[in-house]
Order: structure tokens, then C-alpha cells, then sequence
């Protein structure tokens, strides 16, 4: 692991601050609180801006106008080529000013800024043109009942949705959360995670730029328990759709329980990688790599279990070792940075109280294991070998640069043992069997398994959790069906 914490940061002042306040209605307005919460550069430890703490006050007020812009059909009766047509504006709109918001992204989140510019905003702006494509064909059916009546299906918008997203893509998710339920016609609550709010802020005003009516698009930054919680109990909001912790995916379950609220869940996960005795190990210690240590390890379908066959076990963590050694961490905005900062105070001790415990349940700590520098949430990619299924390290989401080697035997055993955790986000597995693969695709309990690869996203293709990884999917056509309700119209002949 090479360190450029040397070098000089970029220097905050360069990235413009434009919008800290609610986006409600089409306006930039204070809290009615008048609190503001700071949001912090995880790479410096400095505060970037102070940003109004909206609660439930501010989401009501948000609410009333998403609600106001559903009601009056100003967006769900907008011609639906019309709503496609402000979301491509909007996708245009962002790679105009891509460089900005990747600087954006990573001043407020740490990832580093190639990331930000070349896997983050294009799979963004993918995203929307994907369901822009999509607002125009959203269409029922004819259905032959008995009798002499004419039957068909209407697929309607379901009205407000109230989203609340995680700080690990700050703008993919607000992507993956606008795109659907803008094209079938909903209109927006949407609350930001307190540790990143900045870009999904830049983005509200981008879209009232080209066009979006005011209401359509609303933001409260602020809180889970404060805000979000506002946003799960409010009457005027008909579903939810959350990304983050399943933990606080149990809260939002019960508190929705007196509007009963339509829910979809994206949560965590402990992804087993899988890699089979014929696999070719040098694409499998690459996909193991990325597949783990990509934005830091703060994805909900890290490969954090990484299975490999006992007989290529030395050769394979050899390859492993060899990619991570040259992992360069250090200042996120350094062209030859791999890995920034952990996001926050919070995620860095958990991620550092992770390898203490992996170490007392005397797991290998084989590389990393550290902090780097002493300002900014930095930690070395860590590999732990020797790992047992019952230690922690095996079984808790760490959500950071922390992998953790096992061994198997043979098939049954790896099956059962890949499929013994409440979580079923993804999987993935390394063969050159082809049998093989497509028979652990139909066994293993997750929603995406990636064969021989890992990390291929596209907004075309379903993306969620069996078990408690989730609830429903986001993207594709069911990402938008998760939108809209069925309408069932009857009609005698
Ligand atoms: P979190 O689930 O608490 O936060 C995600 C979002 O939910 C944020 O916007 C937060 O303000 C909001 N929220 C929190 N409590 C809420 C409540 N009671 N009602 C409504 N909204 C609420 O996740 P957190 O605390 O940021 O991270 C904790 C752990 O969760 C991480 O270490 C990681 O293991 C996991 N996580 C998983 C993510 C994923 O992509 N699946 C994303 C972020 C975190
Ligand atoms: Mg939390």
C-alpha cells in the first residue's frame, strides 16, 4: 500500500458551495428551526458549510407541496413524453457540469475524485436517460374476463414518495431514486444522508433550471431520527423507499405500520465471492479486489466473504496480497488516488473496532489493519486470512476496506455455507464449469450473482436484496413498477 498523504490537499475554497438551505416547492428556504448541522470533509476533518437542519416541521411543508404538484396533476397528467423529456434535460444538465459535482461528491464524501467523475456521475446520468426512455411506456393491459365487459389495466403513479439515502453514492442513489419515480409520474420528499447532502442539493436546483415545476423535486436535509422519521410517518406521503441500514429499515417497517406506506428497502449485505478450484485466479483476485475494497468497502454488495478453494488458497491470496499492496490511498483528489477517506468519525471506528475484533477471534490480519495519517478518516485495505464463518468479522457488515478470507472443500459445503446469513444481496462466483455456475446462480439466496465477474451495475438490470437485504428492486422495469399502482377498469359491453 503506497501512501500521497504528502501531497497537498486541494484546497476546499476551490469547490464553490452554492446551496446549504430545504428545497421546498421550487424555493431555497432556512430550517423553520432555524438549525443548521455541519458537513464535514472526511479527508481534512474540516466543516465544508453549514446546511439547514430541516425536521418534521420542514418535511411537512415539503410534503404539502409534493403533494399539491401530484394532486393537481401538474406532473403525474404532464404528457408522459413531455416528463421523459425534462429527465433527459436533466441528465444533459449534469455532464455539462460533471467536473464540478465529482468535485462536489468528493469534497463531501472522500471518494476519490476519478471515481466521482468516471464510475459515479456516468452511471448517474445513465440512470435518468435509462427511465426518460421509460416515461412514455408505461403501459396496462387488456384482459379477457368472462362476460361481456371490456377489461384493462392502467399503471398509475403511486403519488409522493419520501426517499432516504445512504452517504456511500450520494448521487447514484439520488439517480436511482428520481429516475423511476419521476418518469411513472410521482412527485418527491427526499431526504439526503446528514454526512453528504451537497450534491443531492446542487442536483434539486439543476433540475428547477431545466424546467422541473416547482414541487415536483423536494429536499430536506437534516436527520434519520429527526427528518427521515418525519418523512416515514407523514399522512400525506404514500410510500417510502429507504437505502442504508436494515436495522433502521426495522424502525421505518414499524413506523410506517399506522399510514401503511407502500416500502421499498435496498439494505446491507455480506456478499460471498466464491472461487472454485478451476477458476482463472488472476480475474478472481481482481474481482475479489474491486469487488471489496471499491469506495472504500462502503458498498451494500461488498464481496466482504471471499471463499476460495483450500487447494488454490496460497496462489490465490499471493495474487490477492500483490493487487493490494499497490493500492494507493491518500488524498481524494490526487489523480493517482484508489481510495480516499472513510466517510466519517462513526464508520472509521467501526471499521477499526471490526479488525480488533477480528483479531482477539484470532483471525490473520495479513495487511492493513491501520489508520493512515493523523487528520481524515483514513484506513490501510486490510486482508484478514484464516477466517471462520462464526467470527464477527465473518458475519457483521463492516462497510470499509476490510476483506475476509475462507477456505472450502467442495460444493454442498459452499452452497450451504454462502447462504447462512440473514443478509441475500449479492453473490458471486469464479468457474470456468459453466454447469457449476449456473447451478450456484440458482442455489445461492441473493438478488444479483455475478459469474466470473463482479460490480457490473447497468440501470437496465434489477438491483435488491433477498432476505433482509431488502425489499423490492430498483432499476430496471420492476426498479419502476415499485412506482406505480394497478388500476383495474371494468366496463360493460
Ligand atoms: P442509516 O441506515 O442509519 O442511514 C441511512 C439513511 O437513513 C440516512 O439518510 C439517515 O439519516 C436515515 N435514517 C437514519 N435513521 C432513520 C430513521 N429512524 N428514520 C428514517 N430515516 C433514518 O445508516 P448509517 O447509520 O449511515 O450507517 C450504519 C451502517 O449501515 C453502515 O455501517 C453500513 O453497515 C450500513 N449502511 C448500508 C448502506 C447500503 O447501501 N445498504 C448505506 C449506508 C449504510
Ligand atoms: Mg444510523
Amino acid at each position: 500500500m503506497s501512501s500521497i498523504l504528502s501531497t497537498d490537499f486541494l484546497n476546499q475554497s476551490d469547490v464553490k458551495i452554492q446551496h446549504t438551505e430545504c428545497f421546498i416547492n421550487g424555493e431555497w428556504l432556512p430550517s423553520k428551526s432555524g438549525k443548521t448541522f455541519a458537513t464535514i470533509n472526511p479527508a481534512t476533518e474540516v466543516e465544508i458549510a453549514q446546511i439547514a437542519e430541516g425536521d418534521a416541521e420542514d418535511v411537512s411543508h415539503a410534503a404539502e407541496a409534493a403533494r399539491n404538484a401530484f394532486d393537481t396533476g401538474l406532473w403525474s397528467k404532464m404528457d408522459a413524453r413531455d416528463r421523459g423529456r425534462l429527465l433527459y434535460l436533466l441528465a444533459d444538465r449534469m455532464e455539462q457540469e460533471m467536473t464540478y459535482l465529482a468535485a462536489l461528491e468528493t469534497l463531501d464524501n472522500g471518494k476519490p475524485y476519478q471515481d466521482s467523475l468516471n464510475v459515479d456521475l456516468p452511471l448517474a446520468i445513465d440512470c435518468l436517460r435509462y427511465y426518460a426512455g421509460y416515461a412514455d411506456k408505461i403501459h396496462g393491459s387488456t384482459i379477457p374476463i368472462r362476460g361481456k365487459y371490456f377489461c384493462y389495466t392502467r399503471r398509475e403513479p403511486v403519488g409522493v414518495a419520501g426517499q432516504i439515502i445512504p452517504w456511500n453514492f450520494p448521487i447514484l442513489m439520488v439517480a436511482w431514486k428520481w429516475g423511476p419515480a419521476l418518469a411513472a409520474g410521482c412527485t418527491i420528499v427526499m431526504k439526503p444522508a446528514e454526512q453528504t447532502p451537497l450534491t443531492c442539493l446542487r442536483l434539486a436546483q439543476l433540475a428547477k433550471e431545466v424546467g422541473f415545476p416547482d414541487g415536483v423535486i423536494n429536499i430536506v436535509p437534516g436527520f434519520g431520527p429527526t427528518a427521515g422519521a418525519a418523512v416515514v410517518k407523514h399522512p400525506l406521503i404514500d410510500k417510502v423507499a429507504f437505502t442504508g441500514e436494515h436495522r433502521t429499515a426495522q424502525i421505518i417497517t414499524r413506523e410506517s405500520a399506522e399510514t401503511l406506506k407502500r416500502l421499498t428497502f435496498e439494505l446491507g449485505g455480506k456478499s460471498p465471492n466464491v472461487i472454485f478450484a478451476d477458476a482463472d485466479l488472476d480475474a478472481a483476485a481482481q474481482g475479489a479486489y474491486i469487488g471489496l475494497f471499491l469506495n472504500q468497502g462502503q458498498c451494500c454488495c461488498a464481496g466482504s466473504r471471499v471463499f476460495v478453494h483450500r487447494s488454490r488458497h496460497d496462489e490465490f491470496l499471493e495474487k490477492l496480497q500483490s493487487l493490494t499492496k499497490q493500492r494507493v490511498v491518500g488524498d481524494p483528489f490526487a489523480a493517482e488516488t484508489q481510495q480516499g477517506p472513510q466517510v466519517d468519525q462513526a464508520q472509521f471506528k467501526k471499521i477499526m473496532s471490526y479488525i480488533e475484533k477480528g483479531k482477539q477471534e484470532g483471525a490473520n490480519c495479513v495487511m492493513g489493519g491501520e489508520r493512515v495519517g493523523e487528520k481524515g478518516y483514513f484506513i490501510t485495505p486490510t486482508i484478514f486470512d484464516g477466517v471462520r464463518d462464526e467470527m464477527s468479522i465473518a458475519q457483521d457488515e463492516i462497510f470499509g476496506p476490510v476483506l475476509s478470507l475462507l477456505t472450502f472443500d467442495d460444493k454442498e459445503e459452499i452452497i450451504h455455507r454462502a447462504n447462512a446469513t440473514f443478509y441475500g444481496l449479492a453473490a458471486a462466483v469464479w468457474t470456468r464449469d459453466v454447469a457449476l455456475a449456473h447451478e450456484f446462480a440458482s442455489r445461492v439466496r441473493a438478488g444479483t450473482v455475478w459469474v466470473n465477474c463482479y460490480d457490473v451495475f447497468d440501470a437496465a438490470a434489477p438491483f435488491g436484496g433477498f432476505k433482509m437485504s431488502g425489499h423490492g428492486r430498483e432499476l430496471g422495469e420492476e426498479g419502476l413498477r415499485a412506482y406505480t399502482e394497478n388500476k383495474t377498469v371494468t366496463l360493460a359491453l
